[in-house]
């Protein structure tokens, strides 16, 4: 080989070299890291510092969820209702013998009327005990996650969705298997894991409206609506996965004990918040839930408060308004949230091209959290920057950032398969 060729060679690889690197820079530059400071993990409102998990949970973990309660999501009515079960259908042969599909009411009832939910439940035959479960709401109707001709279709309020097809918010046969690429059921079912989920919309429509869903049934009669206000929709709907968990438990079909529960975009948000208050629910996954939910607010990359508050005014607490352009004055942020999780598994998943969701902020979120997990011996995310897309984090907080857009995709399941085998 001539010198001349060889210089050719080196010229082209170090022009390839080049291009690579170039490219990372920039990526990386996309998720830029502003300045900004969060709240103390581990130092409570009166300065005294944390240093174990007793002092922690006898002290700085109530006082921050009283924070977000008061700030953030709004308080959870401690109202009277009465919870019946009644199971609408079983059939033992389903999924070609596969697993069981059990739909199950469940009836809240209070003084002032009552409200039915509608489980859809598909439990795998192939173990010999109580397998746990994955727990999440969907977005259309339980019908729309399987092309199963079994599963009734939703009579409660769904979202209007061009690409759903969905108008007039009612659903109908045609969004059968709509949703059947978010849900892989016969995955999860061979994983050995049973699958329970419920759409969001029979708890509490996701409108700007107090006076349906169970907003309604737990007022105070004598109370105008607007009073009510002060829990929101991402509130509701965490109250609703306790309802369900309450169900769980009285199901010994499943492990009510490996109870996981998860949630994509605002459904995200809602299981962060549900796996926060109920620590019955024993790890929780967070997919694409951004700003509300896993991201730090303090970043203000992607949606800020002001976008969420105008956009969803009633997903938040009616006091959560005063913090839009202001978010240095909040006393929490969302790693404090995930603190809450703590020692639980929890896995937070993000996507490349998310940016709405700000993926390096949710990522950051749990990084600040570990601390948490620290006290209890257990194993954080120990590095501020990002892991490479798609490769994993399995520790007792998990993370993975994936190529693509704002979705729950296969790849997404797979992890979260993985982590929960690997942590029960
Ligand atoms: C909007 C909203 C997000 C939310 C998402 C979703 O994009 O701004 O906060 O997570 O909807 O739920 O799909």
């Amino acid at each position: 080989m001539s010198l001349r060729v060889v210089a050719v060679f080196f010229l082209v690889l170090n022009t390839i070299t080049f291009a690579i690197k170039a490219q990372t820079i920039i990526k990386n530059a996309k998720i830029k890291e502003p300045d900004y400071s969060i709240p103390q993990l581990l130092t409570t409102q009166s300065g005294v510092q944390i240093k174990t998990f007793k002092e922690w949970e006898a002290t700085r973990r109530p006082e921050i969820l009283a924070l977000f309660e008061s700030e953030v999501y709004g308080t959870q009515p401690k109202g009277i209702y009465n919870l019946s079960y009644k199971i609408l259908e079983n059939d033992t042969v389903a999924l070609q013998n596969s697993a069981i599909r059990k739909q199950c009411a469940i009836k809240v009832t209070t003084a002032r009327d009552s409200l039915q939910f509608n489980l859809l439940m598909y439990i795998p035959k192939s173990i010999s005990q109580p397998p746990p479960v994955f727990l999440g709401y969907n977005f259309y109707g339980n019908h729309t996650i399987t092309n199963d001709p079994a599963v009734y279709v939703s009579k409660s309020w769904v979202m209007n969705s061009s690409s759903m097809g969905t108008n007039h918010n009612t659903a109908t046969e045609a969004t059968r298997g709509k949703r059947l690429h978010r849900w892989p059921i016969e995955a999860i079912i061979k994983a050995g894991f049973a699958v329970a989920t419920m759409h969001y919309g029979d708890v509490d429509p996701d409108k700007n409206d107090f006076s349906d869903g169970i907003h309604r049934l737990l007022s105070n009669s004598k109370q105008k609506f607007e009073n009510n206000k002060s829990w929101g929709n991402i509130a509701s709907w965490a109250w609703g996965l306790s309802r369900l968990m309450d169900y769980l438990v009285e199901d010994i079909a499943i492990d009510a004990k490996k109870v996981i529960i998860f949630g994509h975009s605002r459904l995200g948000k809602a299981a962060l918040w549900a796996g926060a208050l109920d620590q019955r629910f024993s790890m929780i996954i967070s997919n694409d839930s951004g700003c509300g939910g896993a991201a730090l607010f303090r970043r203000k990359e992607g949606e800020t408060i002001k976008d969420i508050n105008a956009n969803f005014p009633h997903w938040f607490a009616a006091k959560f308004k005063k913090y839009d352009d202001n978010e240095d004055k909040l006393p929490v942020d969302q790693h404090l949230l995930l603190s809450l999780i703590a020692p639980r598994p929890l896995y937070i998943a993000s996507a490349e091209n998310d940016l709405w969701a700000d993926p390096k902020g949710e990522y950051l979120s749990a990084y600040y959290a570990t601390p948490v997990y620290e006290l209890y011996g257990k194993e954080g995310i120990l590095s501020k920057n990002l892991p490479p897309t798609g490769q994993p984090i399995y520790q007792d907080i998990g993370y993975h950032i994936r190529e693509g857009d704002h979705n729950l995709t296969a790849y997404d399941w797979l992890q979260f398969i993985a982590f929960a085998k690997k942590h029960f």
